[in-house]
């Protein structure tokens, strides 16, 4: 604690980074205590942009400060599990950006490190946190859907590859679509469906136009060269319940972008975001859109951090559950391996 306000350090000052710095200012009871970044260029420009008096490209400096309460990780993927070892056996409380880390082995140690240090770990799926999210999970649990049996999760962008080498080289990355937007797609269609244990996923991936010289990204070029993940992927998890879930990703595609979880309940069916709910009254068709009374502009990003905060202050169980964020990306482990070995991977 800083003055009596819970103290936070941000490692990885870059795009997300300077989002979560401008989540943390508008909550009243927290201080932004230092900032942690490789590049000094960054370093000194959030520094100077946020008014932030310690700044380190040392992130073990940071992270050793006793006054921090809370770090928050917004490095590349590959910096997720080291940063956020080091700070939970620093008695920090953790929230991470997605995904947890780029491998399953990596996150049950940062679950052991949390539990055997009492602190909080949160992934930060902030797609739980939209306004879209909270209210068709509010309808889920008031039955109206009825059982959700399966689900369509669709996170496909037509020609939106990110060019950075943190997204298109495994060893930064993790993965490609599947591990970048994939792992938001399928953690709120597998939360929608209650996190269900799974028994089985078959997955394939491509790489078909990410190396090619005539295909045009809108963020701009990437280096062919580098380029070591797939484009493209899809799957299907089969839970132990019976249920199944259908995902499809990627950063390059011919046909339009689609950003959705396509919902299959026993009484009603539900497009998310869209908010679109249909289901049969008396013979008919009954096609409905919901729309909030009271609109909530407040971004899920923002939303996510003050979750966490009351967690920390309230000593209750955060929202992303760490043992679900470890399930999620066991799907997506099984997926790669699956479409490596040309089979099911059975769990
Ligand atoms: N939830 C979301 O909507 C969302 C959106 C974008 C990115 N992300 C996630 O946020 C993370 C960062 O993505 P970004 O788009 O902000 O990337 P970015 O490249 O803009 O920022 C990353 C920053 O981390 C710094 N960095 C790299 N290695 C470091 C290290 N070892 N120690 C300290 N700093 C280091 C870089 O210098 C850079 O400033 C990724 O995990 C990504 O998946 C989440």
């Amino acid at each position: 604690m800083k003055n009596g306000k819970y103290a936070v350090g941000v490692v990885g000052a870059g795009g997300i980074g300077q989002y979560h710095i401008e989540g943390w200012k508008k909550i009243p009871d927290v201080v932004i205590y230092g900032i942690a970044d490789s590049s000094k260029e960054t370093l000194d420009k959030v520094k100077l942009k946020y008014d932030i008096s310690f700044a380190t490209t040392d992130y073990k400096k940071l992270i050793g400060i006793e006054e921090i309460d809370i770090i928050d990780i917004c490095t590349p993927n590959a910096f997720h599990y080291p940063v956020a070892i080091a700070a939970l056996k620093n008695k920090k409380h953790v929230i991470c950006e997605k995904p947890l880390a780029t491998n399953s082995a990596h996150i049950e140690k940062m679950i052991q490190a949390a539990r055997e240090n009492k602190r909080k770990l949160m992934a930060a799926q902030n797609q739980r946190f939209t306004a879209a999210g909270q209210a068709t999970k509010k309808i889920i649990d008031n039955g109206l859907l009825g059982e959700i049996y399966f689900a369509q999760c669709y996170a496909v962008r037509r020609r939106e590859l990110p060019p950075r080498e943190t997204f298109i080289r495994h060893a930064l990355s993790g993965g490609g679509p599947m591990f970048d937007i994939g792992v938001h797609i399928l953690d709120i269609g597998y939360w929608f469906m209650g996190c269900p244990k799974v028994h089985s996923v078959k997955g394939v991936t491509f790489n078909k136009l990410a190396g090619r010289e005539d295909i045009t990204g809108s963020w701009g070029e990437w280096d062919r060269n580098k380029f070591d993940v797939e484009d493209f992927a899809a799957g299907f998890v089969l839970f132990k319940d019976g249920r199944a879930l259908q995902l499809t990703c990627s950063f390059l595609s011919n046909l339009p972008s689609n950003w959705s979880s396509n919902l299959y309940g026993t009484k009603a069916g539900m497009i998310w975001p869209e908010m679109k709910m249909f289901s049969e009254i008396s013979g008919l068709h009954n096609d409905s859109i919901l729309s909030p009374i009271v609109p909530d502009d407040e971004p899920s990003h923002h939303k996510e951090l003050k979750h966490f905060l009351d967690c920390v202050r309230d000593n209750r169980d955060v929202l992303v559950k760490p043992e679900e964020s470890l399930e999620v990306i066991k799907i997506l482990e099984g997926m790669y391996i699956s479409a490596e070995k040309k089979k099911e991977v059975i769990y």
